[in-house]
């Protein structure tokens, strides 16, 4: 099959004269790369914008565009205040060390979530904290009742790190987390004293799914209304160069400021990068709804194929596995990488982000239908796939960046 890049939008698009043609190329690579969104790039347009932007020092509170994006993004999370970070290890990290005074303490979260699994152990060494880590039993989302509230520690029994801060993350996986629960949660957690963190990396792909731009402004902030802090990124499925808000009350706020610095994060002439990730939230967030369907559709049609899928592709992630059909990754992803038009592949993740191309997704089915067939010609019979194994508690195969 011919593929040619398809750039759903405009706002996507690289120009050999603005932008080179090394990016032009490196457009078309990335539009059949399902290793990550996190690799979606920049268009020319969302680097222009940021040539507007004003050049003040930031660290000196002295850039009006990046104190205009933090206000954006706060008043649309419905927080107090806003803090552009570089990225969203650093919002995360520098929630967890603001909230996390005095020793000993613990956060309580989900043991596939990135804060934990992939921050490099950044709670421990930034925040001196334990973490209990908890497999929810439903395989999906934490609950209070069977998750939560037997993992909380409240009381003073000096063998155990009390319990201080809670932290959820959605989509996890690309899974969304049913608000109920949240709201649960957030009720029970408030009501014994402790924090909710949100690492709210994927937030905006739950929002898409519940509403367009208009509506971000009442969707974002019910959805973040029980968190006291959250972290949201904008060089993910929005697809900026860089950057993470963190956002939650103006005290907590001007605390994570002070560490940001501390950090070594402060970043001077910031107004570039915040006015293209304000480009990014304005242009890119129409388009995740999109990378929805194009997700839903492969998912269908991996299934119709005969793979069995091991977590509900909700959002733009699909977890799979080819073992039904006799296909190991190892080759797939050498005969994907050996194409005319190569795609890269990474793990039993697939991700679709906002400039991937439909003809990837048609050449990456017909190249497992291929594979496929050839297994049927050398004698094997696919094995059929029970319907219901396909979703839960899988715990490997999870890669979240
Ligand atoms: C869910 C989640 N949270 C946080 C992060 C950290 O973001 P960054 O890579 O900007 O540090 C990632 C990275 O992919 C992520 O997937």
């Amino acid at each position: 099959m011919v593929s040619t890049p398809l750039p759903p939008s405009s706002f996507h698009s690289v120009t050999a004269e603005i932008g080179g043609e090394e990016n032009v190329k490196m457009l078309n690579a990335i539009s059949r790369d399902f290793r990550s969104d996190t690799i979606a790039i920049p268009s020319d347009a969302m680097l222009l914008a940021g040539l507007k932007a004003s050049r003040g020092d930031d660290v000196y509170d002295e850039d009006p565009t990046t104190a205009a994006f933090e206000a954006r993004v706060a008043k649309l999370a419905g927080k107090e205040a806003g803090l552009f970070c570089s990225s969203g290890t650093l919002t995360n990290q520098l929630a967890f060390r603001t909230w996390l005074t005095q020793p000993p303490h613990a956060v309580l979260c989900d043991v596939r979530s990135h804060v934990y699994c992939y921050e490099s152990g950044g709670i421990s060494f930034h925040s001196q904290a334990a973490t209990t880590t908890v497999l929810p039993t439903n395989g999906h989302h934490l609950t209070l009742e069977d998750d939560v509230e037997h993992n909380l520690v409240l009381d003073d029994n000096i063998l155990q790190a009390p319990t201080k801060v809670v932290a959820l993350e959605n989509t996890l996986s690309g899974t969304i987390f049913p608000q109920e629960e949240i709201v649960k949660i957030g009720r029970r957690v408030h009501e014994a004293g402790l924090i909710l963190h949100l690492d709210g990396a994927r937030i905006w792909n739950v929002a898409a799914e519940k509403g367009d731009l208009d509506a971000l402004p009442v969707v974002l902030k019910e959805l973040l209304d029980p968190f006291d802090s959250v972290s949201l990124c904008m060089s993910k499925g929005l697809a900026a160069p860089i950057g993470s808000v963190l956002v939650g009350p103006a005290a907590f706020i001007k605390k994570a400021k002070h560490f940001r610095k501390l950090f070594g994060g402060g970043v001077r002439q910031s107004g570039g990068l915040a006015a293209s990730a304000d480009f990014a939230l304005t242009h890119n967030f129409p388009e995740l709804k999109r990378t929805h369907i194009l997700t839903k559709r492969l998912n269908d049609a991996l299934k119709e194929l005969g793979a069995r899928l091991t977590v509900p592709a909700e959002t733009n992630m699909i977890f799979y596995d080819l073992k039904p059909l006799n296909i190991n990754f190892a080759d797939l992803h050498e005969r994907a990488l050996a194409l005319p038009n190569p795609i890269r592949l990474g793990g039993s993740r697939i991700v679709v982000h906002v400039q991937t191309s439909e003809s990837a997704v048609d050449d990456l089915l017909a190249l497992i239908s291929e594979m496929k067939e050839e297994e049927i010609s050398k004698g094997w019979t696919p094995i059929p796939v029970v319907e219901g194994s396909s979703s839960g508690a899988a715990t490997s195969g999870y890669g979240s960046k």
